[in-house]
Protein backbone atom coordinates (compact mmCIF):
# COMPACT_ATOMS: atom_id res chain seq x y z
CA UNK A 1 0.00 0.00 0.00
CA UNK A 2 3.02 2.66 0.68
CA UNK A 3 3.58 2.93 -3.54
CA UNK A 4 -0.31 3.85 -3.65
CA UNK A 5 -0.66 7.27 -4.86
CA UNK A 6 -4.04 7.66 -6.43
CA UNK A 7 -7.17 5.36 -5.43
CA UNK A 8 -10.41 5.39 -6.53
CA UNK A 9 -13.49 3.56 -3.99
CA UNK A 10 -16.72 2.74 -5.35
CA UNK A 11 -19.35 2.20 -2.14
CA UNK A 12 -22.51 1.03 -2.46
CA UNK A 13 -25.37 0.20 0.24
CA UNK A 14 -23.33 -2.18 2.02
CA UNK A 15 -21.45 0.59 4.02
CA UNK A 16 -24.42 2.18 5.00
CA UNK A 17 -26.22 -1.50 6.14
CA UNK A 18 -24.65 -0.99 9.85
CA UNK A 19 -25.42 2.74 10.25
CA UNK A 20 -29.84 1.07 9.58
CA UNK A 21 -30.08 2.38 6.02
CA UNK A 22 -31.53 -0.79 3.92
CA UNK A 23 -29.51 -2.52 0.59
CA UNK A 24 -31.53 -2.90 -2.01
CA UNK A 25 -30.80 -7.32 -2.78
CA UNK A 26 -31.22 -8.88 0.73
CA UNK A 27 -33.84 -10.80 1.86
CA UNK A 28 -35.10 -7.80 3.98
CA UNK A 29 -34.21 -5.69 1.14
CA UNK A 30 -36.02 -2.38 -0.41
CA UNK A 31 -36.52 -3.93 -3.73
CA UNK A 32 -38.26 -7.01 -1.70
CA UNK A 33 -41.23 -4.79 -1.10
CA UNK A 34 -41.08 -1.85 -3.80
CA UNK A 35 -40.72 -3.56 -7.64
CA UNK A 36 -37.76 -1.22 -9.33
CA UNK A 37 -40.16 -0.67 -12.14
CA UNK A 38 -42.66 1.09 -9.74
CA UNK A 39 -40.74 3.22 -7.87
CA UNK A 40 -37.20 3.43 -9.58
CA UNK A 41 -38.09 4.25 -13.43
CA UNK A 42 -39.43 7.81 -14.90
CA UNK A 43 -42.10 5.74 -16.24
CA UNK A 44 -43.11 3.97 -12.77
CA UNK A 45 -43.25 8.13 -11.61
CA UNK A 46 -45.44 8.82 -14.84
CA UNK A 47 -48.15 6.00 -13.61
CA UNK A 48 -47.86 6.99 -9.76
CA UNK A 49 -46.52 9.54 -8.51
CA UNK A 50 -47.84 9.92 -5.15
CA UNK A 51 -46.40 6.60 -4.66
CA UNK A 52 -42.66 7.21 -5.84
CA UNK A 53 -42.79 10.51 -3.74
CA UNK A 54 -43.88 8.79 -0.57
CA UNK A 55 -41.16 6.12 -1.05
CA UNK A 56 -38.20 8.71 -1.12
CA UNK A 57 -40.06 11.00 1.31
CA UNK A 58 -39.32 7.66 3.75
CA UNK A 59 -35.91 7.52 2.33
CA UNK A 60 -35.27 11.15 3.19
CA UNK A 61 -36.19 11.05 6.44
CA UNK A 62 -34.68 7.63 6.81
CA UNK A 63 -31.07 9.07 5.81
CA UNK A 64 -31.75 12.32 8.17
CA UNK A 65 -32.17 10.13 11.25
CA UNK A 66 -28.98 7.85 10.21
CA UNK A 67 -25.56 8.24 11.60
CA UNK A 68 -22.30 7.23 9.53
CA UNK A 69 -20.50 4.07 11.05
CA UNK A 70 -16.69 3.93 11.36
CA UNK A 71 -16.31 2.53 7.53
CA UNK A 72 -17.65 6.25 6.32
CA UNK A 73 -15.33 7.81 9.40
CA UNK A 74 -12.52 5.73 7.93
CA UNK A 75 -13.12 6.96 4.84
CA UNK A 76 -13.15 10.47 6.28
CA UNK A 77 -9.78 10.27 7.54
CA UNK A 78 -8.88 8.35 4.51
CA UNK A 79 -9.65 11.50 2.45
CA UNK A 80 -8.03 14.10 5.37
CA UNK A 81 -4.59 12.26 5.81
CA UNK A 82 -4.11 10.61 2.60
CA UNK A 83 -1.67 13.06 0.74
CA UNK A 84 -2.59 11.18 -2.63
CA UNK A 85 -5.27 11.85 -5.36
CA UNK A 86 -8.71 10.22 -3.78
CA UNK A 87 -12.30 10.03 -5.54
CA UNK A 88 -15.12 8.62 -3.22
CA UNK A 89 -17.76 7.54 -5.77
CA UNK A 90 -20.87 6.46 -4.26
CA UNK A 91 -24.22 4.60 -5.26
CA UNK A 92 -25.70 5.79 -2.29
CA UNK A 93 -28.00 8.57 -1.90
CA UNK A 94 -27.35 9.02 1.42
CA UNK A 95 -24.74 11.66 3.13
CA UNK A 96 -23.09 9.65 5.42
CA UNK A 97 -19.64 9.87 3.70
CA UNK A 98 -19.73 13.64 4.24
CA UNK A 99 -21.23 13.94 7.60
CA UNK A 100 -18.13 10.84 7.95
CA UNK A 101 -15.64 13.37 7.13
CA UNK A 102 -15.25 13.03 3.45
CA UNK A 103 -15.06 15.68 1.13
CA UNK A 104 -13.99 14.24 -1.97
CA UNK A 105 -17.32 12.57 -3.04
CA UNK A 106 -19.36 11.90 -5.91
CA UNK A 107 -22.75 11.26 -6.13
CA UNK A 108 -23.13 8.94 -9.23
CA UNK A 109 -27.02 7.97 -8.68
CA UNK A 110 -28.03 11.51 -7.15
CA UNK A 111 -29.09 12.53 -3.12
CA UNK A 112 -31.72 11.77 -1.21
CA UNK A 113 -31.43 15.47 0.29
CA UNK A 114 -31.49 17.02 -2.81
CA UNK A 115 -34.85 17.46 -5.30
CA UNK A 116 -34.81 18.83 -8.95
CA UNK A 117 -37.41 20.66 -10.64
CA UNK A 118 -38.42 19.54 -13.93
CA UNK A 119 -40.05 22.90 -14.71
CA UNK A 120 -37.00 25.12 -14.66
CA UNK A 121 -34.39 22.86 -13.76
CA UNK A 122 -33.05 23.71 -10.29
CA UNK A 123 -31.94 21.78 -7.91
CA UNK A 124 -32.40 22.44 -4.78
CA UNK A 125 -31.52 20.76 -0.73
CA UNK A 126 -33.94 19.63 0.77
CA UNK A 127 -35.45 18.14 3.75
CA UNK A 128 -38.99 18.26 3.85
CA UNK A 129 -41.46 15.72 1.93
CA UNK A 130 -42.42 16.56 -1.67
CA UNK A 131 -45.73 14.18 -1.53
CA UNK A 132 -48.27 17.29 -1.46
CA UNK A 133 -46.56 18.63 -4.39
CA UNK A 134 -45.23 22.03 -2.67
CA UNK A 135 -43.95 24.70 -5.25
CA UNK A 136 -40.29 24.99 -6.37
CA UNK A 137 -38.66 27.48 -4.77
CA UNK A 138 -37.04 29.06 -7.81
CA UNK A 139 -40.29 29.25 -9.91
CA UNK A 140 -43.61 28.32 -8.27
CA UNK A 141 -44.43 25.35 -10.38
CA UNK A 142 -45.36 22.25 -8.06
CA UNK A 143 -43.43 19.85 -10.39
CA UNK A 144 -40.24 18.93 -7.93
CA UNK A 145 -39.16 15.32 -7.70
CA UNK A 146 -36.03 13.60 -5.82
CA UNK A 147 -32.89 13.97 -7.27
CA UNK A 148 -32.34 10.51 -8.18
CA UNK A 149 -31.27 8.32 -11.48
CA UNK A 150 -33.52 6.50 -11.89
CA UNK A 151 -33.09 3.08 -14.24
CA UNK A 152 -32.91 4.20 -17.89
CA UNK A 153 -31.49 7.58 -16.89
CA UNK A 154 -27.77 8.37 -16.72
CA UNK A 155 -26.07 8.47 -13.98
CA UNK A 156 -24.17 11.42 -12.93
CA UNK A 157 -20.61 13.01 -14.08
CA UNK A 158 -19.57 9.58 -15.78
CA UNK A 159 -16.71 12.07 -17.38
CA UNK A 160 -14.91 13.06 -14.68
CA UNK A 161 -15.47 8.88 -12.63
CA UNK A 162 -13.88 7.49 -15.76
CA UNK A 163 -11.21 9.80 -15.36
CA UNK A 164 -10.20 9.56 -12.50
CA UNK A 165 -10.57 5.38 -12.88
CA UNK A 166 -8.13 5.96 -15.84
CA UNK A 167 -5.30 7.52 -13.35
CA UNK A 168 -5.81 5.36 -10.31
CA UNK A 169 -3.32 2.57 -9.21
CA UNK A 170 -5.90 1.35 -6.37
CA UNK A 171 -9.40 0.68 -7.45
CA UNK A 172 -11.60 -0.07 -3.94
CA UNK A 173 -15.47 -1.57 -4.06
CA UNK A 174 -17.28 -0.87 -0.75
CA UNK A 175 -20.61 -2.79 -0.06
CA UNK A 176 -22.23 -3.41 -3.67
CA UNK A 177 -23.41 -5.92 -4.85
CA UNK A 178 -21.82 -5.71 -8.64
CA UNK A 179 -25.31 -5.98 -10.24
CA UNK A 180 -26.27 -2.73 -11.68
CA UNK A 181 -24.30 -1.07 -14.31
CA UNK A 182 -22.39 1.30 -14.86
CA UNK A 183 -20.99 0.95 -11.61
CA UNK A 184 -20.41 -2.60 -12.04
CA UNK A 185 -17.62 -2.68 -15.21
CA UNK A 186 -15.74 0.29 -12.88
CA UNK A 187 -13.31 -2.71 -11.51
CA UNK A 188 -12.77 -3.69 -15.22
CA UNK A 189 -12.07 -0.20 -16.59
CA UNK A 190 -9.36 0.21 -13.37
CA UNK A 191 -7.61 -3.08 -14.41
CA UNK A 192 -7.49 -2.00 -18.14
CA UNK A 193 -5.45 1.03 -16.85
CA UNK A 194 -3.08 -1.02 -14.76
CA UNK A 195 -4.67 -0.43 -11.56
CA UNK A 196 -4.86 -3.26 -8.53
CA UNK A 197 -8.42 -3.84 -7.44
CA UNK A 198 -9.48 -4.74 -3.74
CA UNK A 199 -13.02 -5.90 -2.81
CA UNK A 200 -14.59 -5.63 0.72
CA UNK A 201 -18.13 -6.89 1.21
CA UNK A 202 -20.11 -8.59 2.88
CA UNK A 203 -20.09 -11.30 0.82
CA UNK A 204 -18.78 -12.25 -2.70
CA UNK A 205 -20.26 -9.70 -5.19
CA UNK A 206 -21.07 -10.98 -8.75
CA UNK A 207 -18.17 -9.67 -9.72
CA UNK A 208 -15.64 -10.85 -7.71
CA UNK A 209 -13.71 -12.57 -10.00
CA UNK A 210 -12.62 -9.41 -11.57
CA UNK A 211 -10.90 -8.28 -7.99
CA UNK A 212 -7.22 -9.27 -7.26
CA UNK A 213 -8.42 -9.51 -3.62
CA UNK A 214 -11.14 -10.15 -1.91
CA UNK A 215 -12.23 -9.58 1.35
CA UNK A 216 -15.24 -10.61 3.09
CA UNK A 217 -16.41 -9.15 6.39
CA UNK A 218 -18.23 -6.35 8.04
CA UNK A 219 -17.61 -3.05 6.17
CA UNK A 220 -17.27 -1.55 9.70
CA UNK A 221 -13.61 -3.55 10.49
CA UNK A 222 -12.80 -4.13 6.91
CA UNK A 223 -12.58 -0.33 6.18
CA UNK A 224 -10.78 0.87 9.32
CA UNK A 225 -8.59 -2.11 8.98
CA UNK A 226 -7.52 -1.40 5.00
CA UNK A 227 -7.52 2.64 5.41
CA UNK A 228 -5.08 1.96 8.47
CA UNK A 229 -2.70 -0.08 5.91
CA UNK A 230 -3.21 2.96 3.36
CA UNK A 231 -1.97 5.76 5.99
CA UNK A 232 0.72 3.41 7.78
P1 LIG B 1 -27.13 -4.03 -3.10
O1 LIG B 1 -28.25 -4.15 -2.13
O2 LIG B 1 -27.33 -4.60 -4.46
O3 LIG B 1 -25.83 -4.72 -2.50
C1 LIG B 1 -25.36 -4.43 -1.21
C2 LIG B 1 -24.09 -5.25 -0.95
O4 LIG B 1 -23.59 -4.90 0.33
C3 LIG B 1 -24.29 -6.77 -0.94
O5 LIG B 1 -23.30 -7.40 -1.75
C4 LIG B 1 -24.12 -7.15 0.53
O6 LIG B 1 -23.50 -8.42 0.70
C5 LIG B 1 -23.20 -6.06 1.03
N1 LIG B 1 -23.33 -5.78 2.47
C6 LIG B 1 -24.44 -5.81 3.25
N2 LIG B 1 -24.15 -5.46 4.50
C7 LIG B 1 -22.83 -5.17 4.54
C8 LIG B 1 -21.91 -4.76 5.57
N3 LIG B 1 -22.32 -4.55 6.83
N4 LIG B 1 -20.62 -4.58 5.23
C9 LIG B 1 -20.19 -4.79 3.95
N5 LIG B 1 -20.99 -5.18 2.96
C10 LIG B 1 -22.30 -5.37 3.23
O7 LIG B 1 -26.74 -2.48 -3.16
P2 LIG B 1 -25.86 -1.71 -4.25
O8 LIG B 1 -24.81 -2.60 -4.82
O9 LIG B 1 -25.42 -0.44 -3.63
O10 LIG B 1 -29.60 2.30 -7.56
O11 LIG B 1 -26.93 -1.40 -5.36
C11 LIG B 1 -26.56 -0.65 -6.47
C12 LIG B 1 -27.72 0.19 -6.95
O12 LIG B 1 -28.85 -0.64 -7.12
C13 LIG B 1 -28.18 1.24 -5.97
O13 LIG B 1 -27.42 2.44 -6.01
C14 LIG B 1 -29.60 1.49 -6.37
C15 LIG B 1 -30.04 0.07 -6.64
O14 LIG B 1 -30.99 -0.12 -7.59
C16 LIG B 1 -30.62 3.14 -7.79
O15 LIG B 1 -31.60 3.23 -7.07
C17 LIG B 1 -30.45 3.98 -9.02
Amino acid sequence: MRDIRNIVVLTGAGISAESGLRTFRAEDGLWEDHPVEQVATPEGFRRDPDLVQRFYDERRAGVMAAEPNAAHRALGRLDAEFSGDLLIVTQNIDDLHERGGASRVLHMHGEALSVWCTSCDARHQWHATLRDGPPCPACGEPAMRPDIVWFGEMPYRMEEIFRAISQADLFVSIGTSGAVYPAAGFVQSARDHGARALELNLEASLGSRFFHETRLGKASELVPAWVGEVLG
